[in-house]
């Protein structure tokens, strides 16, 4: 999605923002620009294309300046073009960068028209330069002017506005999209997430909702959304720029996949003491709380709503719940019955995907739920501040858009949640203590299931030059299979499909022949005997068949008509998270033989901050 950059500074801004928007661009995107005031002269320089585009385009028309605005463009009103790239200017004199969308800009675009405005871009965005520039006009300054102008938007904004008429300051605002101030010495910075400025300061003030700030050289002013001053406290993070660097690797996805061992560590450390969860996990209050909850809604989006899909498999097998999960865009639009006592569970890896949060503020109206618990990789997220209840993953940034480590780790947390629901709910102790060490032992599982790389690869081969994949699974498995055809749609582009092995001959078989690869999630579990009569149905039809299995499982396959991968895992509660692991290598591994933008797929965004 869309990223915002500013900066005021004594030094020049235009490494800093380049580098900001770099920082970004794993975001997704599709052009990007910058606009900077010289004195009181606006220069502005837009492309289409990437940030290094847009570096090299200053290298050859440099306009050096120390106070600027940035942005990476993600199309949602107009075609990505230069002409619809950021920043949008007005009279020459006012410029701004927008992330979100303005619901009421067709009205606002007339009345401007009808003011005598002409427009140069199909965005919804340029309506915002011409409003703050009709208010300047009127003799409101900046501020006044950002504040009254937000006051008639509707829908979801945070932007960055430059003004030649105050050259020595960015007035930012934000609504329902993110944008943090970032403090430096003698120098001030607007982003629309921390890692932008990472390289600059560790110091940000995270803006509510409503939120104007104003920065400048020497200092910022924060009003609320009436205009009123307001104070925000400056936080520390600990999250540094070398933390969100390659390193070694060639992508950044195969960089979190392998991180995944240290990343379920880190989300379960501190937690579970011998065969025991803590109390503490889910917050102070939380074990009354848990205590009487008796039904789940999971609600999530994309990756996340998978998790939540094998947490239902959970949460109703262990602790008795009924437990249901949906994804946020549909749960926000329809009358959801919710019974007494009902916990409503989000999930999700950056906290601001817009539908996962219009889901949340849905839930919480009415306060007919019990309570609203995030299970969210980002801190200081939206949802994080919105939510009741907190339990953190803890999978470290992940920026490769199609979502592994953030996958993985909320298993765990959800897993973590399940047992504790179970343990409320009368487990037999025994079998409470098998499940918590049968969590505990998930790093050293994935980090097992690691070394099938090198045959993964080999696997890869036979994917690379087909149409369509089918993926079977069965019970908390199916859900891995469906995570494991979004992953190969989302970075190979091919097309795949996930299905309960059972429905095989309801639909999908028709498809099977030689052109279709099928591939089985098969862990030695009480559905293995259904799954090997499914994978016969398939073998019968002529298909290639792929098989991930455990160790125990009998499978034998003529290596001419598919090939079985071994992991050992076992009739394993974290079972689902361990098969998951050589998909996430096949996907991977699909991707980079066909020459795919690995980390930064074609129309897709690492976080959807629009509905
Ligand atoms: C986008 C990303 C996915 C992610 C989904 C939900 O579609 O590309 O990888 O799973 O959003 O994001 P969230 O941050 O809410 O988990």
């Amino acid at each position: 999605m869309c990223g915002i950059v500013g900066a005021v500074a004594d030094r020049e801004v235009g490494p800093i923002l380049i580098a900001g928007l770099q920082a970004l661009e794993y975001r997704g995107y599709d052009s990007a620009g910058l606009a900077v005031l010289q004195g009181s002269a606006l220069e502005r320089r837009r492309t289409q294309g990437k940030v290094r585009e847009l570096e090299q385009l200053l290298a050859a028309e440099p306009a050096p300046a120390r106070i600027g605005i940035a942005h990476t463009r993600w199309a949602t009103h107009g075609v990505p073009s230069t002409r619809n790239a950021h920043p949008h200017v007005s009279s020459d004199l006012v410029s701004v960068v927008h992330n979100g969308i303005i619901e009421n800009h067709e009205a606002l675009r007339r009345e401007l028209q009808d003011a005598g405005y002409a427009f140069s871009s199909e965005t919804d965005t340029e309506v915002i330069a011409h409003l703050v520039d009709a208010l300047q006009r009127e003799g409101l300054d900046l501020v006044q002017a950002v504040v009254r102008a937000t006051q008639r938007l509707h829908g979801a904004y945070a932007i960055a506005v430059l003004s030649a008429r105050e050259p020595d300051r960015v007035v930012g605002a934000r609504r329902g999209s993110p944008l943090v101030v970032g403090v430096g010495l003698g120098e001030h910075f607007l982003g629309s997430d921390v890692q932008a400025l990472l390289r600059v300061t560790n110091r940000f003030i995270y803006l509510d909702e409503g939120d104007v700030v104003e920065i400048r050289r020497d200092g910022y002013r924060i009003f609320d959304a009436d205009g009123r001053p307001a104070a925000r406290d400056v936080r520390e993070t600990d999250l540094t720029a070398d933390a969100v660097e390659r390193g070694e690797y060639r992508h950044y996805m195969l960089k979190e996949i392998h991180e995944q061992p240290e990343a379920v560590a880190r989300t379960l450390e501190g937690r579970i003491n011998g065969t025991r969860i803590l109390p503490n996990v889910f917050g102070v209050a939380a074990e009354t709380l848990l205590g009487r909850v008796r039904q789940v809604h999971i609600v999530a989006c994309g990756t996340s709503y998978h998790a939540g899909l094998v947490a239902r498999y959970w949460i109703e097998a262990l602790a008795g719940l009924p437990c249901s999960v949906e994804v946020a865009s549909e749960y926000r639009y329809r009358d959801v019955v919710v019974p007494a006592d009902t916990l409503f569970v989000a999930v999700s890896q950056s906290g601001e995907t817009a539908d996962t949060l219009a889901a949340l503020r849905a839930g919480k109206a009415g306060a007919r739920y019990l309570a609203a618990l995030a299970v969210c990789n980002v801190p200081e997220s939206s949802l994080v501040r919105e939510s009741d209840l907190v339990l953190m993953t803890r999978a470290g940034p992940e920026i490769g858009v199609a979502s592994t480590k953030a996958f993985t780790t909320q298993l765990a947390a959800l897993g973590l949640l399940s047992l504790e629901l179970a343990r409320l709910n009368g487990i037999d102790t025994a079998r409470y203590e098998r499940l918590v060490g049968e969590l505990s032992a998930l790093p050293r599982l994935v980090a097992e299931a690691l070394q099938l790389e090198p045959q993964i690869a080999i696997l890869a081969e036979r994917f690379v030059d087909k149409q369509h994949a089918l993926f079977l699974g069965r019970g908390a498995s199916y859900p891995i299979a469906v995570e494991a055809a979004l992953k190969l749609k989302e970075i190979s582009y091919i097309h795949a499909e996930a299905y309960p092995a059972g429905e095989l001959k309801h639909g999908p078989l028709a498809l099977v022949d030689e052109h279709m690869p099928v591939l089985a999630v098969a862990p030695n579990n009480q559905l293995l005997e259904k799954l090997k009569s499914n994978l016969e149905e398939v073998r019968a039809r002529g298909g290639e068949l792929f098989v991930i299995a455990d160790q125990a499982v009998d499978v034998k396959l003529d290596a001419d008509r598919g090939a079985v991968l071994r992991l050992n895992v076992g009739d394993s509660l974290v079972a689902p998270a361990v098969f998951n692991i050589p998909l996430q290598l096949l996907a991977y591994h699909v991707a980079v033989l066909k020459g795919t933008d690995v980390d930064q797929p074609r129309n897709l965004a690492k976080s959807v901050t629009v509905e």
